[in-house]
């Protein structure tokens, strides 16, 4: 492959929510590109290390031990300076110090948006790697992260399903995914859940009623519904309440499963994803590539401006959508 030989240097960062596999990410675009002579700084705490300059450049023991590692150890961050004209202005006069030739941007939609904006404004080579546990990433079947925590999600519904059965309960599980239900709809799938909320599909709550009713007469030992936290309006502890009101013989619990979705050891999928994008980004960059994000699409890399990706989202498919409902009578 020709080799773009003006870049020398390159600068990574982390940017927005943690999710696993980051680490793994970071160790395939270090050793990537070191294995081709290019020079890597680090940049602590996402887009805030490049405003703080907050360089350090590494070597490949940098990143010894950290594949099986949750978080990241570059931290991170949602930074609200990098939003302001003035402090990008400073990113980029730091990045020009530090003779940054391009960027590895390891980010979601948020990160993706800032970096569209900032190569507008500035010219130097960005290329996004996607990680999120949300899945919200267009341009992407599977964003980095994702299949850990729908993994994690997965385990506590089992748990909760062997205490539920035991005590023949009804258990509301809020799951994280924001704006999207992914989460919800993949470990409510793999766990066999009675109901499945999410923010796609607007919840009718009588049709939900009859439903846990109909499963109650038929002496269901459990009713698990997995809730995404996008879905409802007023919440899951709201909805539990109602379904009390409703049905007082139910013993209703709520369990919000929350952060703990975003840590842990990343899975063997996000590893490899992580690894293959990782690997692949250095290699477009010098292959010329700039100012897009690396995914994989139908099991082939793909290349999507940070504009587009950083506008659409990643749509669920219908189909996922009618499997859940058939399969949770
Ligand atoms: O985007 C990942 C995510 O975990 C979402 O699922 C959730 O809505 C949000 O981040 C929580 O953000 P924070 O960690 O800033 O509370």
């Amino acid at each position: 492959m020709k080799q773009n030989h003006k870049i020398k240097t390159i600068a990574l960062l982390t940017s927005g929510g943690d999710a696993p596999g980051l680490n793994a990410a970071i160790r395939a675009v270090v050793r990537t590109a070191l294995a081709n002579q290019l020079k890597v700084l680090i940049a602590h705490d996402g887009y805030e290390g490049l405003i703080n300059n907050s360089f350090q450049e590494v070597d490949e023991g940098f990143v010894s031990n950290i594949i099986h590692k949750g978080g990241t150890i570059l931290n991170t961050s949602r930074s609200e300076r990098f939003r302001l004209p003035k402090w990008r202005k400073v990113a980029f006069q730091n990045l020009k110090k530090a003779k940054v030739d391009a960027v590895i941007l390891i980010g979601g939609n948020g990160s993706f948006a800032g970096a569209a904006i900032f190569t507008e404004e500035f010219d130097i080579p960005f290329i996004g790697i996607p990680k999120t546990i949300d899945n919200d990433v267009a341009g992407t079947d599977f964003a980095i992260g994702f299949d850990t925590a729908v993994n994690t999600a997965l385990d506590a519904l089992d748990k909760i399903r062997d205490t539920a059965n035991s005590h023949h309960r009804l258990f509301f599980v809020e799951v994280m995914g924001r704006d999207l239900g992914y989460i919800a709809l993949h470990c409510g799938i793999a766990a066999g859940a009675e109901a499945i909320l999410i923010p796609e599909k607007k919840t009718n709550i009588t049709d939900l009623m009859r439903q846990l009713e109909e499963g109650w007469k038929r002496k269901k030992s459990s009713l698990i519904v997995v809730v995404a936290e996008g879905a409802l309006k007023k919440g899951t502890h709201d909805l539990a309440e109602k379904v009390k009101e409703k049905f007082p013989h139910f013993d209703v619990k709520v369990n919000v499963l929350g952060h703990m979705q975003r840590g842990g050891s990343p899975t063997c999928f996000d590893r490899v994803l992580a690894s293959h994008l990782g690997y692949q980004a250095v290699h477009s960059l010098l292959a010329g590539k700039k100012n897009v994000v690396v995914g994989l699409v139908q099991n082939k890399i793909a290349f999507t401006p940070f504009s587009e990706s950083s506008r659409t989202t990643h749509s669920m498919s219908e189909e996922m959508m009618n499997i859940a409902k058939e399969l949770s009578k």
